[in-house]
Formats: C-alpha cells, structure tokens, sequence
C-alpha cells in the first residue's frame, strides 16, 4: 500500500509555446470536431461512466418559505466579513497550462475579478530549486528519499517554471496570481531558492510563501527524519529556524507573505488551536501573511491503495446536505475567529470531495457541483477568506478540468467536471468587487436540503443563492422562496439563473444559465450555447423564485455584465485550439518519470494511507494509479496547440 505519493508542481508546459504563437496566428478558429462517441480506451477515473443513484427522497419539503433581506448590511445580521471575487482558486501539484486552461481562467477572471492558484503539496518539502535542468526541462525526479515514509521522490526545480508561471499571469492581466510551496523538511540547512526565485520573478503575482505542507503529518510520515514523537512545540521551533532564516535573507524582500501552519486539524491530528498554544501567531506575527488549513470531508485511501469495496451509493448522501459543508468548517470555527483577530486572511488551503481521488459516481457529479458552491459559500459565511480545490491528473474523480490522454490530443479537447461550477459561480456570486458579504440564511427552517445565502455588495443586497438538493422528476419537492427586501425601496423585477440537470447523479449535460462546455472531450475551456437568464417580476417588493429538485439558482438584485445577456458584457478575451501540430525544440519539457499523481492529501480523522511502504507496493501501486496520467502529461509537451483570440460572452 502506497500512503499517497502526493506529488507536487505545476508542469506549465504549454505556456511558452502558447506565448509564442500567441500573436503570430490571430483569430484561427478551432477546428477540432469531436469524435461522435469516446472509444473506450480510457480506464481513467475522468472518463468513468459509473453512475450512482440519487440518494433517496426525505420526507417531503416544505415547498413554500419565505426570505427577508436587510436594506443593507448594517441591518442584515449574520453577515461575513468582506471576501473576493477569486475567493475559489485551484491547488495544483501537476498543471498542463493549455489554451483550455487559460480559457478557463479567463472565465473565472471575467466574474470575481482574479484567480488564485498554489503550487505545492507534499513533494514541495524535499523540493530543490537549480539555476538549469537541461534540455530545458523545468522539473526534474531525483532519488527516492530514504528518510522520508511516503516514498516522496525529491524533485529538482528550474527558474523556468516560475517565469512561466508568471507568463501565465501576465497572460491574463496579471489576475492570476499563485501562492508558492518552500521546503521545510531540513530547518538547519532551509533551501529558501523557491522563496528567492519566486519573489523576483513572481513580484506582485506572488499571493504567499507556504513554508512546510500539513506537518502535523510530519512525525508519522518520518518526513526529513524527524520521529512520530515530532511536537507542536518542535514545529514550533522549526518554523521559527525557518522564519529567522527568511528574515535574515536580503533575497527575500517582502517577509510578511508567509502561509501557515496548513494543518489538517484531523482528530488524531494537530489542532489550529494546539499550535496557536505554543504562542505561534505572536511569535511569527510580523512574517505571517495567512492562516492555511487543509481538509477534505472524507477520503477514498482504503478503495485506492488496498481495493477494499466502498459502498459508494450510501456515501452519496453525505454530500447532498447543507450539513457537510458546516460539518467541515465546524472544526475551524475557533481558527476564524482567532484568524480575524490577528488580522490574517484564514485560507482552506486545499479541499475538495474527498481525499485519496475521490469518490466515483459523486465527486463527478451534479450533486459535487452543488456541494462545492454550498461548501464554498459556507466557509465564506464563517469566515474563510478563500478556499483552493485541489486539480490533479486524470486518475481522480474530483478534478474540475481534465486535459486529453496524450495520444489522443490530437482530436480530443479537455474534459470539463462539474465541480468546475463550484468556481464559475462562486465567482460570479461573489463578484469582483471584493466588498461580497455572505450569510447563511438559514432558510426552510434551517432544512438540510434547501440552504439558501444572501451576498452583499458594497453594503446592499446584490445576489441570493437558492439550493434544492433533491432529485424528484414528480415536481413534489419543487419550491418556491419569496424573497423580499425589509424596508426597501422596492424591487420591481430581478435576473435569476439556473444550474440545470435532472438529477444530483448526473454527470453531463448540466447547464448553467443555458451554457455548458460540452461532454466529456468537448471543451477548449469556452461556454458553449447561448445564454439564458429569466427576469422574474416581483410584486409588493417579495420576488416568487421556483427551484426545482434538484436545481440551484442565482438571483440577483443588481444587473452586472452577467446578468443582462441583452447589454453588451464586458469582452472575455479568449483562445481558440486548433489540432494542427506544434512542436518546439526549445520549448521547456518535463520528463515524464517525474509526473506521478497527488491524490489529494488531508483525509480527516488521520485517516490517511499509511500502510506498507517498501518500494516495490509503492512502485506498483503509483504505476497502477499513474499511468493515465502520464499519457495526460505528454499532451502537454508534445500537443498541439494554437493560439487564436476571439471574444465572446
Ligand atoms: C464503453 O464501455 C461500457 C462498459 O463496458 C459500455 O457499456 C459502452 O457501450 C462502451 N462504449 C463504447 C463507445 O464502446
Ligand atoms: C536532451 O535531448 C537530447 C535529444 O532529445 C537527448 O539525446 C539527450 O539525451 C537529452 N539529455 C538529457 C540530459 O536528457
Ligand atoms: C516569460 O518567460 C520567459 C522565460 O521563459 C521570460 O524570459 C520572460 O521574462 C517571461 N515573461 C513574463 C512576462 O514573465
Ligand atoms: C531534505 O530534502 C533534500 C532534498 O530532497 C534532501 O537532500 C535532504 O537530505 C533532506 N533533508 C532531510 C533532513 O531529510
Ligand atoms: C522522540 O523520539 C526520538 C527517537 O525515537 C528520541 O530520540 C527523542 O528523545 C524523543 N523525544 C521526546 C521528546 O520524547
Ligand atoms: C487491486 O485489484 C487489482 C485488480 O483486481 C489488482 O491488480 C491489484 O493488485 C489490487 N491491488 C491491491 C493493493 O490489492
Ligand atoms: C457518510 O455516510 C456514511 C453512510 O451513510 C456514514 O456512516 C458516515 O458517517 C458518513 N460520513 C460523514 C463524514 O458524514
Ligand atoms: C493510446 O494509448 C493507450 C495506452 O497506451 C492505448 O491503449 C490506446 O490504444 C491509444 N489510443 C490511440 C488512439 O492510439
Ligand atoms: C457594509 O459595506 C460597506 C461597503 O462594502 C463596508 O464599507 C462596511 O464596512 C460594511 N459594514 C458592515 C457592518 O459590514
Ligand atoms: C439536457 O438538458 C436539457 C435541459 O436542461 C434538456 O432539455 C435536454 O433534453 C437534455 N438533453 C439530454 C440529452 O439529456
């Protein structure tokens, strides 16, 4: 059994030949057609057809209730602190940087204004940045540590893979920006060269430095020899080598963007608050830029690593409640607070369905899609100030995106997951204001299956997110919520959009505001079809919205470029792809031997895969997860990309 191989970084490697050719091939149109029907050749968890059942029907719903919204924030109780547009990023350990990708981006920009990424994970601890790799290879394997129990191979780093991290944000007005993963598994000799190279070349793209990844892990994965005895109070001292180290180097300018502690706070695990005992905040109070955890709600290590059969269909219901989301900001309530009063933005570092790649039939679902915005508003209402979804190969179930098998990048386009619904209309609701202020509204008495949230912009009612998480075609659990504003001046009609499909189960043809991106192979990270938005009259100021089962709409009280499809929008530069072929010599490459997977780290309740660890079960399992994945990788040197530009809504 394998206990993850939690590999790390961003293999950007499409992003030069994109800027290359960007600006030399105007406006080429895309000219891929899609095969009519995916071969099967595709064992890989992105492409599985399995479909669960959606879980049964509760006692009916209340279908009727009702909604009141304060005039402003100063008479709306409940309400957050302010939070960003960008509030939902990505936590990437492996990226394929693609037209795709930046079409995607491009989308989440439009809506909250930014986008935020962090590179890093566990292999960013044995991670060591050289001046050059050759063949202008940006990432490189090196020996399997010996002194560390999760097999991590150490990775060797060039300074290319920061400029093309920031070619990428510069491609995208410098609205992408990245948090940055700095080794801490040798505290007498720190390896700061990722921190230094980062600041230099990153400048202003550069969010944060996380210094060490979940070390409450540390102790049992023998991570840089330390023992299983390793304390809060060892960490402690640690970090503070570390910190001192980072304060004495004049290679490092801005010292206060440091991440920590990113704790998984599991039961067996370190505590946020066992940490903070040791005195950690006001000790490194001038260095630290953000509070970071990192959790999943559940993991998938026991189905993963030793085949022992999951009962998916009974976990299903575990993700269709308003319940699951407070039930994994519940054991950070107290962090947020103490987050709040030391003035540091508390960041989910990295989260997602479930850890150990998800569940099938679940993180892949319609069902994910409204979780992920559930969860995603839920961490905003308690005090999250961002939260970042981890991205890996194509060997999970929980990615948002998903590049092609390499040999097949030629005729397929990326697949689109519907978690990536999470982050487009997270964005949106939130919008690029950063002065969004959400509150759990409670709604239906506090029904776990119809949670509700209002936003807030600039002080006043912009937007209300209605969720209905049951699946029944009769129409029966359909609702209807009367909104209404308390003392307003009245609302005399509002925009709604919907997130569409007939039921939580479902994997394709889910639509939001009538656009999608295309079935599994379809997209090149653009919305396709038209937009429809419905303009709902409200009579005596209370606005009747109907939310079937299942469905989730967004009903705003301001108009925005999103909400008028009869006002011109604000132009969303895009890129086309083309199939025709793109090779460089020069391009930067990774070697493929290094892009094993990360399956996402964090299972809670120190659950995490921590069996067996000769190599040969390392080695085998990692070859029997992998390998999909490193066909994925190889699109990504050796596809065909070409720029084009457009816009479109
Ligand atoms: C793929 O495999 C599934 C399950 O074996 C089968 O039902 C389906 O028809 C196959 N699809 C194609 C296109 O061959
Ligand atoms: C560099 O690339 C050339 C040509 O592909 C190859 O022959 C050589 O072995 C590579 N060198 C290294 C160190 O990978
Ligand atoms: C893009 O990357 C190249 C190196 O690959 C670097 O020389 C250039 O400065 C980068 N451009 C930006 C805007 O970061
Ligand atoms: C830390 O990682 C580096 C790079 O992988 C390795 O050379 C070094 O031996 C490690 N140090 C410890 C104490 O494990
Ligand atoms: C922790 O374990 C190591 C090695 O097993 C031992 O040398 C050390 O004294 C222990 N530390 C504490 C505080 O118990
Ligand atoms: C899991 O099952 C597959 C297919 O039956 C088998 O090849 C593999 O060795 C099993 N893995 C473990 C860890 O039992
Ligand atoms: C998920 O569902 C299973 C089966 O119904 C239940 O036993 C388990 O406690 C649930 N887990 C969580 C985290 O809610
Ligand atoms: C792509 O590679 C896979 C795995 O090597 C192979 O099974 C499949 O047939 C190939 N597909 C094509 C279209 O070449
Ligand atoms: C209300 O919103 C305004 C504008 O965003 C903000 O300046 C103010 O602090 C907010 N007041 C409260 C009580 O949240
Ligand atoms: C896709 O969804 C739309 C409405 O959301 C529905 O009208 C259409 O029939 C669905 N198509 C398929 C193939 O299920």
């Amino acid at each position: 059994m394998h206990p993850l191989s939690f590999f790390l970084l961003l293999a950007l490697v499409h992003i030069a030949a994109a800027v290359t050719v960007y600006g030399q091939v105007p406006f080429r149109e895309s000219t891929i057609t899609s095969s009519a029907i995916p071969a099967n050749n595709t064992a890989h968890a992105t492409y599985d057809p399995k479909n669960l059942n959606p879980p049964s029907l509760p006692s009916l719903l209340s279908t009727q209730f009702s909604i009141s919204l304060g005039v402003t924030n100063a008479t709306q109780i409940g309400l957050s602190m302010p939070v960003p547009g960008s509030f939902y990023g990505f936590s990437v350990e492996i990226s394929l940087i693609q037209v795709p990708f930046l079409n995607l981006m491009s989308l989440l920009k439009a809506r909250g204004g930014g986008v935020q990424i962090r590179v890093g994970g566990n292999t960013q601890d044995t991670a060591t940045m050289v001046s050059s790799l050759p063949n202008g290879t940006i990432l490189a394997k090196g020996l399997i540590n010996k002194g560390v129990n999760t097999q991590t191979p150490a990775l060797q780093i060039s300074p290319e893979l920061i400029f093309m991290m920031n070619n990428i944000s510069s491609l995208l007005g410098d609205a992408l920006k990245w948090y940055l993963g700095v080794p801490m598994n040798d505290t007498s000799n720190p390896r700061l060269q990722i921190a230094e190279y980062g600041q230099k070349i990153l400048g202003s793209n550069l969010l944060g430095l996380q210094i060490g990844n979940e070390p409450d892990l540390y102790g049992a994965h023998r991570l840089g020899g330390r023992s299983n005895n390793y304390t809060t109070k060892d960490y402690f001292t640690e970090f503070g080598q570390m910190m001192a180290a980072i304060n004495r180097d004049a290679e490092i300018p801005v010292k206060n963007q440091i991440v920590g502690p990113s704790v998984t706070g599991g039961a067996k695990e370190w505590s946020t608050d066992e940490i903070f005992s040791t005195g950690y905040l006001q000790a490194y109070a001038s260095n630290l830029g953000y509070i970071a955890v990192e959790r999943y709600p559940d993991n998938n290590c026991a189905a993963l690593y030793s085949n022992a059969s999951t009962n998916y269909q009974a976990l299903f219901q575990n993700y269709t409640t308003h319940a699951s989301g407070l039930n994994l900001v519940s054991h950070f309530l107290d962090t947020a607070v103490v987050a709040r009063t030391a003035g540091k933005p508390l960041l989910m570092f990295e989260t997602n369905t479930a850890s150990c790649g998800g569940f099938p039939g679940i993180s892949d679902t319609y069902g994910a899609a409204l979780w992920g915005i559930d969860y995603g508003l839920t961490m905003a209402a308690v005090g999250f100030s961002g939260a970042l979804l981890h991205v890996s190969g194509s060997n999970v179930y929980y990615n948002p995106f998903t590049p092609p098998p390499t040999n097949q990048s030629a005729h397929r386009q990326w697949t689109i997951s519907p978690i990536f619904y999470a982050n487009l209309i997270m964005a949106e609701a939130l919008g690029p204001s950063n002065t969004a202020q959400v509150v759990d509204l409670q709604a239906n008495n506090f029904n776990n299956h119809t949670p509700a949230y209002a936003i807030y912009e600039n002080g006043i009612p912009a937007r209300v997110a209605l969720f209905n998480y049951l699946t029944d075609p009769s129409g029966a659990n359909t609702y209807t919520a009367s909104i209404g504003i308390s003392g307003g001046p009245g609302v005399g009609q509002v925009k709604v959009k919907y997130l569409t499909a007939s039921s939580v189960a479902q994997k394709d043809n889910i639509s939001w505001a009538g656009q999608n991106f295309g079935s599994v192979f379809e997209s090149d990270g653009r919305l396709q079809g038209d937009v429809s938005v419905q303009t709902v009259p409200c009579s005596n100021n209370i606005c009747q919205i109907r939310v079937p089962a299942p469905g989730f709409a967004l009903v705003s009280f301001i108009d925005t470029a999103f909400t008028d499809i009869d006002s011109s929008p604000s132009a969303i530069p895009t890129y086309s792809t083309t199939a025709k072929g793109w090779h460089s010599k020069t391009m930067p490459t990774v070697n493929p031997t290094i892009l094993a997977t990360s399956n996402g780290h964090g299972g809670p309740y120190g659950k995490i895969a921590r069996g067996s660890t000769s190599e040969l079960s390392a080695g085998a399992s990692r070859n029997a997860v992998v390998g999909p994945w490193l066909a994925a990788i190889g699109a990504a040197v050796f596809g065909a990309i070409v720029v084009g530009h457009r816009t479109i809504i």
